[in-house]
């Protein structure tokens, strides 16, 4: 039997964290059950932000396949590769491109907010225009029916819906419309409280160390109205207390209860938090360090079977559109 088939991406803009294990990786290595997927690294998603620094691209491509696998993807099962390795991305795309209404792409509530926000970069290119009508072809080239993003990436997915169907509609119906599996699990904010990212500073990367991870959650922000050790604290309003739906659910009816009755202070509440984050996370820093032993050895091969079986099917969809498009 033939499962459906999921293609989701990231791009390689760093090392990653906590917030990538809990908001995409666990949920990525949960639905090789009962998917056949295909996991990409955006290399060219992240180019069209990062034009004019490109150094660290590929080491981040590598270290964050190997971050994958020793989170639970599992190259035996999935297909695992780097998109510019693949040049039918690009190819796609153009073709993508050539039935998609430049309006389509400067609506995209993304694209706005990003030209807003992100004003200290360069964001003026075509191609950053295009960035959602890239991301459908690296669905559509794997013939993608669902793809697992969380909810920021909702307005990309609108949009690759449109130009399937405006593309199936001109020239036959070669692709599937693919369909957003929403990630279910909250999003884990920084220590902070704002955005997890490791441009604030803000994110226990993968890799921290015992230490590193017990000091950075000293620091953390909790119930802002919980001021000294005697008052009651509003579990729902502090952060260390979402970060135990994700680490310690077992834990969560105690820490509320004594967080409400001021039985607990919030230094015991983060240290018996970080008792469970450490455990957790030794295993895939050690998987990880395996992975990345010899220059990385172990991922390059993964990688080397990863394109080889992405490029059979990337190749047999670009045969089909260039006859639809150049019909004999
Ligand atoms: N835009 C996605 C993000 O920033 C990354 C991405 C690129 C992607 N291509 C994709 C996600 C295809 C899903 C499917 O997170
Ligand atoms: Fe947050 Fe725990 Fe402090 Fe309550 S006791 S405010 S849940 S850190």
């Amino acid at each position: 039997m033939t499962r459906p088939r999921i293609l989701s991406g990231m791009r390689p803009t760093g090392d990653l964290h906590i917030g990538h294990l809990v908001g995409a990786l666990e949920n990525w290595a949960a639905l090789q059950d009962g998917y056949e997927c295909f996991y990409m690294v955006a290399d060219w998603h992240a180019v069209m932000s990062e034009f004019k620094d490109t150094k660290s691209l590929r080491r981040h491509s590598i270290s964050n396949v190997a971050d994958w696998i020793a989170c639970g993807v599992d190259p035996k099962r999935s297909t695992l590769f780097i998109q510019s390795a693949i040049p039918e991305h690009v190819e796609l795309w153009a073709a993508f491109s050539m039935v998609t209404p430049v309006s389509w792409l400067e609506r995209c509530p993304t694209y706005k907010e990003q030209i807003h926000e992100l004003s200290h970069k360069d964001l003026s290119s075509v191609a950053f225009l295009g960035y959602p009508a890239l991301q459908t072809a690296d669905i559509a080239l794997y013939k993608g029916e669902l793809v697992p993003v969380g909810k920021d990436q909702e307005p990309h997915l609108e949009v690759a819906r449109e130009i399937i169907r405006r593309f199936n509609g001109v020239f036959g119906n070669i692709f599937p419309e693919p369909r957003v599996k929403l990630t279910e699990t909250p999003k884990l904010n920084g220590t902070d409280n704002r955005k997890m990212s490791k441009s604030y500073g803000n994110a226990i990367e993968l890799s921290a160390k015992p230490e590193q991870i017990r000091s950075m959650m000293k620091t953390m922000v909790t119930d802002p109205k919980r001021v000294r050790r005697s008052d009651p604290g509003t579990p729902e309003e502090c952060n260390v207390y979402s970060w135990y739906q994700a680490f310690a659910k077992d834990l969560l009816t105690t820490a509320a209860d004594e967080c409400r009755g001021a039985k607990i202070g919030c230094i015991d509440c983060k240290m018996r938090l970080a008792d469970r984050m450490i455990p957790r996370l030794a295993p895939i820093g050690e998987r990880r360090a395996e992975l990345m032993a010899d220059d990385a050895k172990a991922v390059r091969a993964v990688l080397a079977e990863g394109e080889e079986k992405a490029r059979a099917v990337a190749q047999r969809t670009m045969r089909e559109v260039k006859e639809a498009v150049f019909p004999v």
